[in-house]
């Protein structure tokens, strides 16, 4: 047995859509409940689905009985508040786990190096069933910033940057590939994510909305990043000493997200 996967995610762990006309939607966004969850930078987080429809965003397996990120549960307080944004989620048929708007404050490069993270989506996922990957919505329009994926966590040669206007769409494998993001704001950036589950609905909606691999990365000077990278392995190597001397061990938090 093996997960069910898409064949253009799986070439190279990411799609980008064609981009959603979002001009003649409310900015559902700006009504959400936000709850405080710091994760990847100074966030908030809007759920629309949790594992129980209340107003909270822990992982599904850590609730009671721990479960996989998928048949999220909507909150019906926030469906009225965003129901675009809810359709959007749904419209390509296929389960949603997690679904929730994230507020991010501007941050720097180095500081997106640095919570460059995998998720967790698959954890209890039956083997057999889906992979889980997740769709970015950008509701904000951050064209200067990026979405950064790298396949290897400390390799700047596999870094894929994704510009963020709005209406920016783009599905990745957040457990295959390290993700964050780099608001260079001024202003908070705001994207739905949502969990789905992969297999022929989501290849069909793909499809049908120009899903593509092709991409090529706004440049970026290889100074600065190499100077970005070395800060941040003095951050990390600052932690682990701090954690050493308190008796600790380093381990990359859980549920962390963009
Ligand atoms: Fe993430």
């Amino acid at each position: 047995m093996s997960y069910i996967k898409s064949a253009l995610l799986e070439d190279k762990g990411y799609v980008i859509l064609n981009r959603y006309e979002q001009a003649g939607d409310p900015p559902e966004w700006k009504n959400l409940e936000y709850v405080e969850w710091k994760s990847s930078g100074d966030t908030r987080f809007a759920p629309l689905t949790s594992a129980q429809g209340a107003i909270e965003v822990d992982g599904f397996w850590n609730h009671t009985p721990p479960r996989t990120d998928k048949d999220g549960v909507w909150i019906e307080s926030q469906l009225a508040q965003a129901p675009t944004l809810a359709r959007r989620a749904q419209e390509p048929g296929a389960n949603v786990g997690r679904c929730r708007v994230i507020e991010l404050q501007p941050n720097s490069y180095e500081d997106t190096l640095y919570n460059l993270h995998q998720d967790d989506n698959n954890r209890l996922n039956p083997d057999g069933t889906g992979w889980i990957v997740r769709g970015f919505f950008n509701l904000s329009d951050d064209p200067d910033s990026y979405l950064v994926l790298r396949e290897d966590r400390f390799d700047a040669d596999t870094e894929v940057r994704i510009p963020l206007p709005a209406g920016a769409r783009i599905i990745v494998d957040t457990q295959r590939f390290w993700h964050a993001i780099w608001q260079k704001g001024p202003e908070p950036r705001y994207c739905l994510i949502t969990s789905w589950e992969s297999g022929p609905e989501l290849d069909a909606y793909i499809a049908a909305n120009g899903g593509s691999n092709e991409h090529e990365n706004p440049p970026l000077e290889p100074q600065f990043i190499y100077d970005a990278q070395a800060a941040v392995h003095r951050r990390l190597a600052e932690r682990s000493a701090n954690l050493a001397a308190q008796g600790r061990k380093y381990t990359d938090p859980e549920n962390t997200e963009d």
